[in-house]
């Protein structure tokens, strides 16, 4: 039952922030329509959403350059010289030794709409392996089962999800019998939303009792890290470090023992991998040491003059682009929630489904409506102590974006046969190949087999040899 005095409170609030619209359908609602439109609203904080609305929907506030940038150093993807051997060899064992002990746990976001994939589903379970057509889930199963194989330790699995996809992921979890793993080590929790806008700053509403929302961003997950006590239990499990990455990029190296060694030895709270650049504008974050802290700047925030300027050797200056790979301390995320987390906010024009003031359901064509999302490597700079680790991106990077084209499922299955046949030629087996170089062959190495390009050196004499042609499941 709604209070009238509360409600009475909500109007005026609404007037004040020019936002009354979203109970224009409220004499047509049942109770429990009003009752469920009113508690989304009394959740929201009207004063902070039009503070947003001024400074990203009406107003698009141009992002702020930093006044020191300079490119931000980084390790190199092997070591240049003996010292640097030394410390990587380190790094290695220290990294192995945290992960038998358990103290690293796997993290995927995968809370995204996929829009762009236009997959009907979670993206976690699109079939992406070349020979097997595991899922992406499947996947990351499979590595998390060959890995605890392999140091003899748990490592629990976070996963995030939003409210488009939650439901739907427990369900495609519990119907793969959780891919084998223990259900007691997966921890699958929800992100939060933001509102969505009309361009001209009103709140949307999807439907005529709930107010239209996205999830907020993968920045949104040192959050819902925290309220949803995947944090806690990290801690309780003597977890210490979060080995983050995305649901769409099956080359991730789940846990990298050199990664996190380089992390925990140089104290850092949150660290990055990165490629190098194909090109000045590729469109991915650059790595930039900004007024001397480590900070990605999306490409489209770069200015041109830096993104092109060259070292005396050709090389680009910002060379290092972000891949989404990262681990997080668990003090850090703790830290961040203690202190009063907030993550800039980044506006896109999406095509958002809403209802027009007839109470009509529009799914626009075009682009028409405002989200507001915050990112992970937006808490880059927050951290007292930042590395970068550079990785080749055939062996780590290939997101899964796009249906087609580029990072597309078409590529990012190439890729996986690519890097497969790499790993085996590292182990004296032959690869057909076609005129371009790329193989002729279809492979598919089963994490169980091997989870690195070392792992597979041992296991040469189980390689059966590969015809032109051939669709070949390594296990
Ligand atoms: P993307 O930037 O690729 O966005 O997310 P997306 O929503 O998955 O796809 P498009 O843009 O609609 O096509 C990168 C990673 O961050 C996760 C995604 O699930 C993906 O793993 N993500 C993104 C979240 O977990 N939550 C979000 O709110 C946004």
């Amino acid at each position: 039952m709604i209070d009238r005095v509360e409600l009475e409170k909500l109007k005026k609030v609404l007037k004040k922030y020019g936002q009354s619209s979203l109970l224009a359908f409220w004499d047509r609602l049942n109770s429990a329509q009003q009752q469920r439109l009113f508690d989304q609203l009394s959740r929201l904080d009207f004063a902070q959403l039009d503070r947003w609305r001024n400074d990203f929907v009406l107003n698009n506030t141009p992002f702020k350059l930093p006044v020191n940038i300079a490119p931000a150093p980084s390790y190199a993807p092997k070591p240049e010289n003996e010292t640097q051997r030394l410390k990587y060899d380190q790094a290695r064992q220290l990294g192995e030794k945290l992960i038998s002990r358990g103290k690293v746990a796997a993290f995927i976001v995968a809370g995204g709409q996929g829009t762009r994939l236009g997959f009907d589903g979670p993206k976690g379970d699109f079939p992406i392996s070349p020979v097997k057509n595991k899922t992406l889930f499947g996947i990351f199963a499979e590595i998390l089962a060959a890995l605890f194989q392999k140091y003899n330790a748990l490592c629990p699995w976070y996963i995030m999800t939003s409210p488009l996809n939650h439901q739907q992921t427990l369900d495609i979890f519990s119907a793969n019998g959780y891919y084998g793993l223990d259900k007691q080590n997966i921890f699958i929790f929800q992100q939060g939303t933001l509102p969505n806008f009309s361009i001209d700053g009103k709140i949307l509403l999807s439907d005529i009792d709930t107010v239209a929302s996205s999830p907020d961003g993968h920045g949104g997950s040192l959050l819902a890290l925290y309220k949803s006590g995947a944090l806690a239990d990290m801690k309780k499990r003597g977890v210490e470090f979060i080995s983050y990455f995305q649901i769409d990029n099956p080359l991730v190296s789940v846990l990298d023992p050199l990664f996190i060694g380089l992390h925990a030895l140089d104290g850092a709270e949150m660290s990055s991998k990165a490629v190098t650049k194909t090109g000045p504008l590729e469109k991915v974050g650059n790595f930039c040491l900004a007024d001397g802290k480590v900070t990605v700047i999306e490409y489209s925030d770069l200015p041109c003059e830096l993104a092109q300027k060259r070292n005396p050797d050709g090389s680009l200056v910002f060379n290092l682009g972000s891949i989404a790979i990262h681990i997080i301390s668990v003090s850090f995320v703790e830290r961040l929630n203690k202190e009063g987390l907030s993550l800039p906010l980044h506006r896109a024009v999406k095509k958002i489904p809403h209802i027009d003031d007839q109470g009509n359901h529009v799914n626009p064509t075009t682009p028409s409506g405002i989200k507001l999302e915050t990112f992970i490597f937006d808490a880059l700079p927050l951290a007292k102590k930042s590395i970068i680790l550079q990785t080749i991106r055939s062996e780590e990077f290939a997101p899964t974006k796009n249906a087609a084209g580029s990072d597309s499922v078409e590529t990012t299955k190439q890729m996986m046969i690519a890097r497969a046949a790499d790993w085996l030629v590292s182990a004296g087996v032959k690869i057909p190949r076609k005129a371009d170089g790329t193989p002729d062959c279809v492979i598919e190495i089963a994490p169980s087999f091997a989870l690195t390009k070392d792992d597979i050196a041992a296991k040469q004499d189980k390689i059966p040899p590969i015809k032109p042609g051939q669709s070949v499941f390594i296990a």
